[in-house]
């Protein structure tokens, strides 16, 4: 008898712990990685390879991004669709918002 009364003020605490925290449980459950940190790692994961961690080296043609001058919304068209020897990487960052991490870095390269 004496537990069950003990396991009933441990689920009457957990109400009202929940009640309160909530908030504070999302934060902490924010990711570590701040979006300008997923953008560099998904932009060296993803593009080094053909335009450089300075985006300038132009493998397979590819064009100097710290030259490029394209609008966020022409970056998120090349990047859906690909362009010429660029293939697209819809797939490849899978969500809207890891391409948006990637566009702000790409326009942290320019010069
Ligand atoms: C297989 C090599 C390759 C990879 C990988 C690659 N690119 Fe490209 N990229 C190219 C080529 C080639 C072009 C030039 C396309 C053209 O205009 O003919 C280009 C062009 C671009 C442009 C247009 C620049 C301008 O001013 O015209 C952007 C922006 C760009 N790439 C971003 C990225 C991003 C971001 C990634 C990674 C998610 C990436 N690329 C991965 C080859 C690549």
């Amino acid at each position: 008898m004496v537990l069950n009364r003990f396991f009933f003020l441990l689920f009457l605490a957990g109400l009202t712990s929940c009640g309160t925290d909530s908030s504070s449980k999302n934060n902490d459950a924010l990711p570590i990685e701040t979006p300008a940190e997923k953008g560099a790692s998904l932009y060296t994961l993803n593009c080094t390879s053909c335009h450089g961690e300075d985006g300038k080296m132009g493998g397979s043609g590819a064009k100097d991004l710290s030259q490029s001058q394209l609008s966020d919304k022409q970056i998120k068209k090349i990047l859906q669709k690909g362009k010429n020897a660029m293939p697209p990487m819809s797939a490849i960052l899978e969500t809207e918002q890891n391409m948006d991490c990637v566009i702000q870095h790409i326009k942290t390269l320019r010069k």
